[in-house]
């Protein structure tokens, strides 16, 4: 039997993150040719990194450029995807390693930054060096389904505005939004950041404050349509605290699919990880519990639970 561990390096996060990042996107195809109505699947990765082989011998399995382009020639459906790197050197590395690996699955390059999928012609995909909050929608039309994959390097550099998900739901006819976000939320102790702003005037993209955080989140649950609830799945022990967050359907939360695909995910690495999850909609209070104890030092843990007396000191406010 593997051993369980504690965590704290990115060779042992990346696998479970793309192992759930392939599930997450190969799932929407499989729902989209499955259903009929969906028209069109609109793909936007707002923190693309330079698609290099991240682990493993499989390109189309270690990194999500190599994750989106493989799972959509898999689709019946027409399908656009839009890669996003605000890092000029790895921009460069990241149309190299397009160029390098996407002839094996079938494209061809159509632009300066664009490769079409050849024998159908039904995949597009473009490279943007630029902002991912910064991502342009006015491309996604009636009869689109969203996904959108928002991997940072920690949460301090969220990529997707906060508006993003609303903005897409607006737009008339659109078949909806998934997004996967992950999120190290200690990542080289940036639990340190203070609580609370200093600030008077409250800016609306802000993430200086750790209050700022859970606005992130919110920026997800609060546009959740009755069809979907978003789940989160984390390490149990992990000094960065790199957790998952994604939104699916409630009837592949009702059938326990989300859970086969985060326990496969967690366990199958040559260490098996102990992890936690829970659904914003279904399970309220342990979905908030899991993200207070992201958010909120240690220190301001106790401190809820046991509210200090007057005399009392706060102790190690900085602890993970
Ligand atoms: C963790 S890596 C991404 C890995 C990639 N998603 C994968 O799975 O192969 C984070 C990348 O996102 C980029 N990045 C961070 N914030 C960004 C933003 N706001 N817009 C675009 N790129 C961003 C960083 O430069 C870095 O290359």
């Amino acid at each position: 039997m593997p051993k369980t561990k504690d965590v704290g390096t990115s060779e042992q996060h990346t696998p479970i993150k793309h192992a759930i990042m392939r599930e997450f996107v190969a799932k929407e195809v499989r729902a989209a040719n499955s259903l009929g109505w969906i028209k069109r699947l609109v793909w936007i990765d707002l923190t693309a990194g330079n698609a290099e082989l991240a682990h493993g011998t499989d390109w189309s399995d270690s990194c999500s450029p190599g994750i989106l382009a493989s799972c959509a020639v898999e689709s019946t459906q027409p399908v656009i995807i839009d890669l996003y790197e605000k890092n000029p050197d790895t921009y460069i590395k990241l149309v190299g390693n397009l160029d390098k690996n996407l002839p094996a699955l079938g494209y061809r390059r159509a632009s300066d930054n664009g490769w079409n999928e050849w024998a159908t012609a039904n995949v597009r995909l473009r490279a943007w060096e630029r902002d991912g909050r910064e991502a342009g929608i006015s491309h996604v039309r009636r009869g689109d389904a969203v996904l959108v994959l928002n991997d940072p390097n920690s949460i301090t550099e969220w990529a997707m505005r906060r508006t993003f998900a609303s903005e897409i739901n607006s737009i008339r006819g659109v078949k909806g939004i998934r997004t996967l976000s992950c999120v190290g939320f200690n990542v080289s102790g940036i639990k340190r950041t203070p609580f609370l702003r200093d600030d008077p005037e409250p800016q609306p993209d802000s993430v200086r404050a750790r209050s700022d955080w859970y606005g992130l989140i919110r920026s997800i649950t609060d546009t959740l349509p009755d069809r979907l609830d978003l789940m989160l799945a984390g390490f149990a022990r992990d000094r960065s605290q790199w957790a998952y967050l994604f939104s699916s359907p409630t009837v592949w939360r009702d059938k326990g699919e989300e859970e086969a695909v985060i326990a496969e995910a967690f366990t199958a690495a040559s260490e098996r990880h102990d992890y936690e999850y829970a659904w914003a909609k279904r399970d309220r209070e342990k979905f908030t519990r899991l993200v207070d104890r992201r958010i909120l030092t240690r220190a301001e843990l106790a401190e809820r639970e046991t509210p200090a007396l007057p005399f009392e000191e706060s102790g190690d406010e900085n602890a993970a």
